[in-house]
């Protein structure tokens, strides 16, 4: 007989069934062990008695530890007491792999559990955020083929900077160096000339100095780049985006949901809602006079400031035009407001900020020249990215999403980190 999971054992809810998995819980007495088997899908409550299985087969089932692995052969039935409504009465059981003191119990600090992530990675905690991490990607392929966009993967190696030199990560390259990805961005400028609009998932990295619980020094990145598209329709995009990132969330994953604890009525509000769009001057305004928080013009928004705004909406807001001479050497300055860049940010509520950023790109050569000077960059090593201007030169746009970001706020997360397998950050490359 072939072995079901355990969610398809408890749809069949009755009769003589296989299963196999890692035990998650064990009690007992010399007569009757309790084993609560635990598989991707559920765990369940399998019953082993010494009258059943046999003296020896019962010497087993006494040495049995949490984590240890087991196929297990018996008969399924609804129990009202036991935790997930179903339990086995084992008829036939088989030790796949034994277990040693499982290195994590209850109440471990978060550093432990880090330490300890290839074995942490187990928690019920984290296989929800990762079931929903993967209904994230899994939307925003699905959202991106719906709306015919190609799939487009960029180089990881590359030979200049793009967000600003000092997050890049400078890497040996045989006898020479180059940078990893701090976005896709520059290639897929290149790539809508060929395939009109596309988007990746792609890893992306940052050598992010800092500590907070929002930044990871390797991250994966969502974006998309559209010729022809200016920045009031790519920005609708990114809305429509992530509200349909949400509604897959909502549709797929009820269950991790409920067990993080989440409030699934303010995610249904924030998939259903409209997101407002506004400039960075009118954030000045409301942070001023309703807040009466002070953002000297020029000033990037803080945190503090990027919460503050999103909270006042209750809803993620997409904040343009920003002032220019902050922004990256692609961002266009808005000939109808000078000063400022077409260009935005999404942030999200909750204290979560910013998850999006993006811009419409520029179409003068000589402006981005001028401006990769200024921040000591020389413009000869983008001269294949200014082939695109010389080249058919067209209005595109584009953006990126931080998976992470979004799953972390998705989830109600604390910190960016459980938002992904295994963490970089400025203190962790292990394990
Ligand atoms: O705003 P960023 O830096 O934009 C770009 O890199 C553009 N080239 C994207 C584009 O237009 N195609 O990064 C985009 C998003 C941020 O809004 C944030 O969600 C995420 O990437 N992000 C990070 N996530 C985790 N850790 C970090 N260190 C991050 N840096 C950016
Ligand atoms: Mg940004």
């Amino acid at each position: 007989m072939g072995f079901l999971s355990i969610q398809e054992a408890m749809n069949k809810g009755e009769g003589k069934i296989s299963i196999r998995g890692w035990v998650y819980r064990e009690r007992g007495s010399n007569k009757i062990k309790f084993i609560v088997l635990r598989d991707e899908t559920n765990i369940i409550q399998c019953v082993i008695e010494k009258a059943k299985v046999g003296e020896e087969k019962f010497k087993d089932a006494d040495k049995l530890q949490i984590e240890a692995s087991m196929e297990i052969h018996g008969e399924i039935k609804k129990d009202d007491r036991a935790p997930t409504g179903y339990e086995i009465s084992v008829e036939d059981f088989n030790v796949v792999g034994w277990c040693d003191t499982f290195p994590i119990s209850k109440d471990q600090s978060p550093e432990f559990l880090l330490d300890n992530r290839h074995l942490w990675l187990r928690s019920r905690k984290m296989v929800a955020i990762m079931k929903i991490r993967s209904t994230v990607v899994g939307a925003i392929h699905k959202f991106f083929r719906n709306r015919g966009f190609f799939e487009f993967d960029p180089p990881i190696f590359q030979p200049t900077q793009s967000e600003g030199g000092s997050t890049v990560f400078e890497v040996k390259y045989f006898d020479d160096t180059t940078y990893l990805a701090q976005t896709w961005q520059l290639y897929a400028e290149a790539a809508i000339y060929a395939l009109g609009k596309v988007y990746d998932v792609s890893p992306t990295f940052r050598a992010e100095k800092s500590k907070t619980s929002r930044h990871l020094a390797e991250f994966w990145m969502a974006e998309m780049e559209a010729a022809w598209m200016d920045l009031k329709e790519v920005t609708e995009v990114a809305k429509d985006e992530i509200r349909f990132i949400i509604e897959e969330v909502l549709e797929h994953n009820q269950e991790e949901l409920k067990l993080l604890k989440r409030d699934i009525k303010l995610l249904e509000h924030y998939a259903t809602s409209e997101y407002p769009t506004i400039k960075y001057k009118e954030v000045l305004k409301i942070l001023k006079e309703k807040y009466n928080m002070e953002v000297e013009w020029g000033k990037d928004l803080r945190t503090l400031e990027e919460a503050k705004i999103a909270d006042h909406f209750k809803v993620p807001v997409v904040v343009t035009n920003y002032p220019v001479e902050t922004m990256a050497f692609y961002k266009p300055e808005d000939p109808d407001d000078p000063g400022t860049a077409l260009c935005f940010d999404m942030v999200a509520p909750e204290g979560y900020c910013e998850i999006v950023g993006g811009s419409q790109r520029s179409m003068d050569v000589e402006d981005m020249q001028k401006r990769l000077k200024a921040i000591g960059e020389d413009p000869k090593n983008y001269d294949w990215y200014f082939d695109l201007r010389r080249y058919g030169n067209t209005p595109h746009s584009g953006y990126g999403i931080g998976v992470e970001r979004v799953v972390a706020w998705i989830c109600g997360l604390d910190n960016i980190k459980d938002a992904i397998g295994f963490p970089r950050t400025l203190l962790r490359k292990y394990p």
